[in-house]
């Protein structure tokens, strides 16, 4: 089944300090955006993307589009404050009650493969999205002194993409606006509105690009895939 997906790619990237949008970075001369949408622009199922763009961006994008003929763009929206203010605005542009995945534009790393997991897996569900067990003992902690050691068997790192029926993520995204509720993921916010979501694995390489640290992941990432690691 055909889904649409939508992109947050209005972010400002501050924590990466490159002083510009990091996913204007490139990754084997191709700039992180591109090899975000790649997957999407291949793959057969995605009917469309819709970007959301930070107004200040959008000419650079735009020739980037055009110069790596990425034809799958339905609409460029503009961003907002909230990464979850951007997506609200794309979501307004959507017409059909299909399946809507989002993907961060910061994630250059997730296959195919994967996004047919969750995409069936959405379809059956209504809402599921993708992520990895927790390697690491989780601990909480108040003060620098250890509260709790937290059962790690019950823990996921989550990912991007997630996946939804079109009216459940809208009718989540309503409801946050009205509560004024700011989530850390789409999720979240399906969550509240008490629809039960359905967790898929992925893989440990799909990473989010965040700190300059992560970048040098991203690189040993990009040789094993050319089998070159
Ligand atoms: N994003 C967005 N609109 C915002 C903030 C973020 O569309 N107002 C997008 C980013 O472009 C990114 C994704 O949401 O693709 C995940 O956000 P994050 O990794 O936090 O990126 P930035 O917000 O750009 O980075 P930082 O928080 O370090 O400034
Ligand atoms: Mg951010």
């Amino acid at each position: 089944m055909a889904y649409q997906v939508i992109i947050p790619a209005a972010g400002q990237g501050k924590r990466m300090g490159a002083g510009k949008n990091k996913l204007l970075l490139e990754l084997n001369n191709i700039p992180v955006l591109i090899h975000s949408l790649k997957v999407f622009e291949e793959d057969d199922l995605c009917e469309g993307i819709i970007l959301a763009v930070n107004p200040l961006d959008v000419a650079e994008f735009k020739s980037l589009l055009k110069k790596n003929k990425v034809k799958k763009v339905l609409d460029l929206v503009p961003g907002g404050k909230e990464r979850q203010d951007s997506i609200y605005n794309a979501l307004k542009t959507v017409k059909n009650d299909g399946i809507i995945l989002v993907h961060d534009a910061a994630r250059p790393f997730i296959l195919k493969k994967h996004i047919h997991r969750l995409l069936d897996t959405a379809q059956k569900t209504g809402a599921a999205i993708i992520g990895v067990p927790a390697k690491d003992t989780m601990k909480t902690v108040r003060d620098q002194v250890v509260m709790a050691t937290v059962e790690r068997s019950s823990l996921w790192a989550v990912q991007t993409p997630q996946a939804f029926r079109f009216s459940i993520l809208y009718k989540a995204y309503e409801r946050a606006e009205k509560d004024h509720f700011i989530g850390t993921d789409d999720a979240s916010l399906v969550e509240r509105i008490s629809h039960p979501v359905t967790m898929v694995e992925g893989d440990y390489d799909n990473i989010k690009l965040t700190t300059q640290e992560d970048l040098f992941f991203a690189q040993a990432i990009l040789k094993k895939r050319q089998g070159s690691l």
